[in-house]
């Protein structure tokens, strides 16, 4: 008797934005920046912000809530937790142990990964592989972020770009895939190119201008070119794997850090934008919770349909990119 795999399958999405909405206008009164220079340079129109004391666990909640419902699953079928931030609400318990507790959820594993803005797809792939492995039955993956808490609201090159959110997914078991390829790539040599410095190993200690370093440091020129590249290549690797040409694409569903580089990717796979799910006007950068809060938006107004061929992607720091082929 053959052993045959299993594959994953999205049952459902959900997503969840913080009420407050800080727009380039209001930047505009903070640092020395225009609403058409951030326009024109990232397609980023306004971006919303956790209220005081508002976690990325507090975001969180609602979206797996949501993504749930629409799964039509019951807490208590969830068997496994998944959750992508690289702004966690503390050091331990891990994300998805607090989201575990908010959500009524007992004993299943429950653990969070960071790969920067790249995390939901890693947690993705790796979700993935519990179910087609039969270690799962019923994921829920999660990317969330309160990005606004390490940014440097005096620095003009990083606060117009990010902005807070969360997003969810549950996977379950399918006969047919579903998820049918992930693809995950780091490369740690770009590590001083986007990194926020601080933890408890290396410490919390002033830098030589007295402040406290924790914030997102960012060489966003050379991050763009590097974002550019990468993404293009990724998607080639992701068609090959599958043996798929790129008119096969229904739906690309980009990481949202910038409308330039969504462009690029768009151009490289020749779709027109129309068949690309933009979100980056209103969200902002959302890091690991951009992909999922797009995916989320392009199912509940109807673009993405079931039976439909996506590809998802996303970069962040480390440097950090991945992908996923998912049939809707
Ligand atoms: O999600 C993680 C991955 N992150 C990314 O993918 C982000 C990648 N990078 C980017 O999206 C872009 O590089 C930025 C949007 C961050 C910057 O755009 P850019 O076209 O690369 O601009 P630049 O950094 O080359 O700066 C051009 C000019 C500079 O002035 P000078 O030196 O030409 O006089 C900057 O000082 O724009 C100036 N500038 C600004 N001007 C007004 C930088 N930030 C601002 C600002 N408002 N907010």
């Amino acid at each position: 008797m053959t052993f045959k795999l299993k594959h994953s399958r999205i049952a459902g999405t959900g997503s969840h934005l913080p009420e407050k909405v800080l727009t380039n206008t209001d930047l505009e009164k903070m640092v020395e920046t225009s609403d058409q220079w951030i326009q024109e340079r990232t397609g980023i129109r306004e971006r919303h912000i956790a209220a005081q004391g508002e976690t990325t666990v507090d975001l969180a909640v609602p979206a797996a809530r949501r993504a749930m419902q629409a799964a039509g699953v019951e807490p208590d079928e969830i068997d496994f937790i998944i959750f992508g931030t690289c702004t966690p609400d503390q050091v331990f318990p891990n994300c998805g142990a607090l989201l575990q507790d908010r959500l009524g959820i007992r004993n299943c594993p429950a653990v969070s990964v960071e790969a920067a803005c790249s995390s939901f797809i890693y947690a993705l792939s790796i979700a993935d592989k519990f179910i087609r492995l039969g270690e799962a039955k019923c994921a829920l993956v999660v990317g969330a972020e309160t990005l606004s808490r390490i940014v440097d609201w005096t620095d003009r090159s990083t606060a117009i770009l990010f902005g807070d959110g969360a997003g969810a997914v549950v996977l379950k078991p399918a006969d047919e895939p579903g998820i049918l390829s992930t693809h995950l790539h780091t490369d740690g040599f770009y590590k001083d190119l986007l990194y926020c410095p601080v933890g408890p190993s290396k410490g919390f200690h002033a830098d030589e201008s007295g402040r406290m370093p924790l914030f997102i440091h960012m060489a966003g020129n050379e991050v763009f070119k590097i974002a550019v590249k990468s993404l293009g290549s990724i998607v080639d690797e992701t068609l090959a794997a599958n043996g798929l040409d790129k008119s096969a694409i229904d739906w690309l569903v980009p990481h949202q850090a910038n409308i330039r580089i969504i462009q690029a990717t768009a151009k490289k796979l020749d779709m027109p934008m129309e068949k690309v799910i933009v979100t980056v006007a209103e969200h902002g950068n959302t890091s690991s919770a951009s992909v999922p809060l797009a995916l989320d938006a392009g199912v509940r107004d109807g673009r993405i349909k079931r039976g439909q061929l996506l590809l998802l992607e996303a970069f962040g720091g480390g440097l950090t990119w991945g992908s996923a082929l998912i049939r809707y």
